[in-house]
Parts: structure tokens; C-alpha cells; sequence
């Protein structure tokens, strides 16, 4: 099923999640919908928290558009290792239309579970790096504009601040 994507100021995108404690057949319901979400945006991430889930998991496929889908679960995710640095632009579901420089690890080591409960642990450079620091991020309620300088922050907090009144017209 296909979840309603929460967009930036909504205050549920601030909520620290908890975590997972077992691999319900609901959260691998909730896995699964979050998949679907994920590809109809369509995006590269997604975390739980941002269709209003508090639950530590998150989803990546950075497969480029002519490569097979390479689709990675993480519950209750781990950055243990940290190294490099690197500044790329990203952008994020649930801030349309914003695109942002941020500074990132470039390499970093995950400990975490897949969608069956499985312990791994994995090496990820490049944009599957980037975005794993990205979906953590959702998962301690810090955002994109937290990474910001402050004019940018101001400018991308009246352009949606304005978008959310819009859509509830
Ligand atoms: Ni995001």
C-alpha cells in the first residue's frame, strides 16, 4: 500500500524513533509499503518516520535508472565507522522541489538488521553512503535544514511553510 509521504514543517518528521524489537509480520507489512512508497515517489530513501512510522527503519535503492533495482532494508541501523568527507547536493521526499550542498562522511560502516532480522554489516562509499547518513538523519528527527546555513534554512522554510498552506486550500 502506498503511504502518504509526510512534507517539511510537519511536526512528525521531528519524532525520534524507536527501536524495532521484532520482525512482526506488521513490520514487514510496514517494510513492504514503505518499498512501494519509496519507488511511486519515485526516491532513492525513505525512512519510517517520514509517513509518520516511529520506528528505526529505513529503505535504500540507488541504482541508477537502467540498472536492475538494489533495493536495502536496515532496522534499527548503526553508523560504526565513519571516514572522509564529501559535499554533494541532495534532495528529500519530504521537501519538494529542494535540492541542498551538505556535508557528509564519504565512506561509512553500517550495523544493522535486514527485513527478516538478520544481523549485517556493510562498507557504503559514494551515494549509498550519502544516503544512509540521510535516512539516519530522519530517524533522530534531524533534517535537511538542520544541515543548512541559516539564510538557505529561512529561504526553504517560507517556500514550504507557503506549499503547505497552498495544499490545504
Ligand atoms: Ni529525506
Amino acid at each position: 500500500m502506498i503511504r502518504k509521504i509526510l512534507h517539511y514543517p510537519d511536526p512528525r518528521l521531528r519524532q525520534k524513533a524507536e527501536p524495532v524489537l521484532e520482525m512482526t509480520p506488521e513490520m514487514k507489512k510496514l517494510v513492504d509499503d514503505m518499498a512501494e512508497t519509496m519507488y511511486a515517489a519515485p526516491g532513492v530513501g525513505l525512512a519510517a518516520t517520514q509517513i509518520g512510522e516511529p520506528h528505526r527503519i529505513f529503505l535504500v535503492d540507488v541504482a541508477g535508472e537502467d540498472e536492475p533495482s538494489d533495493l536495502r532494508v536496515f532496522i534499527n541501523p548503526e553508523i560504526v565507522e565513519r571516514r572522509g568527507e564529501c559535499v554533494g547536493p541532495e534532495g528529500c521526499l519530504s521537501f519538494p522541489g529542494v535540492t541542498e550542498d551538505i556535508k557528509r562522511a564519504a565512506e561509512v560502516r553500517v550495523r544493522a538488521q535486514d527485513r527478516d532480522g538478520k544481523s549485517f554489516e556493510l562498507e557504503a562509499e559514494g551515494l549509498l553512503a550519502v544516503a544512509i547518513q540521510h535516512e539516519l538523519d530522519h530517524l533522530d528527527g534531524v533534517l535537511m535544514v538542520d544541515h543548512m546555513g541559516m539564510l538557505k534554512r529561512r529561504i526553504v522554510q517560507r517556500k514550504l511553510q507557503k506549499r503547505a498552506i497552498e495544499a490545504t486550500r
